[in-house]
């Protein structure tokens, strides 16, 4: 089976925990909202300084911060599978994300489908390439993000729960539960050039 994802050693996370822990607080089941970090920001430069030199040591390549976010997810949470980026994708899109546990990540599963499909916009979702967005709290529906509609029955591919740094697949069809009744909270970071 092809992986979708890798686990990936970061030297500081319990640092990394403490300096995120208090960006999402509690979260409605069955909601995700994300906080968005510009690049000058105080965590961007945080995750510069704290972050990159890991996944640079993992990837042997130089990286930029290419995007940092939290996302929040509310206790018992089962949203719809989803692809990330647009449609159709961009060249050169980055596919690859960087995800950090910061709280109640015990629980929290990703799992990847396959089967066929059609690939549909979100049509609220702003495209987001001219930069990044204020350091406020969000709905997720403002992340770039296409929704699938199944042509056939899904086949599960793959899946994992983590609990720890771990490098995820995100141009795939995808779905992130919380089994958890708490809210999770995870860092994700994307890199350009991609970690892979
Ligand atoms: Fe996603």
């Amino acid at each position: 089976m092809k992986s979708y994802h890798q686990d990936i050693v970061i030297s500081n996370q319990d640092d990394i925990r403490e300096y995120f822990k208090n960006h999402i607080d509690q979260i409605q089941s069955g909601e995700t909202e994300i906080i968005e970090f510009s690049k000058d920001s105080k965590e961007a430069e945080w995750i510069i300084e704290n972050i990159l030199p890991d996944v640079e040591k993992y990837s042997g390549k130089k990286h930029e911060l290419h995007r940092a976010i939290v996302f929040g997810q509310g206790p018992n949470s089962y949203p719809k599978e989803h692809v990330d980026g647009f449609w159709p994708p961009k060249p050169n899109a980055i596919i690859w994300s960087l995800n950090i546990p910061i709280k109640n990540c015990e629980q929290g599963e990703m799992l990847w489908y396959e089967g066929d499909l059609e690939l549909r916009t979100i049509a609220d979702a702003p495209d987001y390439d001219g930069g990044f967005h204020p350091n406020t709290r969000t709905n997720v529906r403002k992340l770039n993000s296409l929704e699938i509609h199944w042509k056939e029955d899904k086949r599960l591919k793959d899946s994992v729960v983590v609990d720890k740094p771990t490098i995820v697949q995100v141009n795939i069809p995808h779905q992130v539960i919380n089994h958890k009744n708490d809210t999770r909270a995870i860092l994700a970071v994307r890199f350009t050039p991609d970690i892979f």
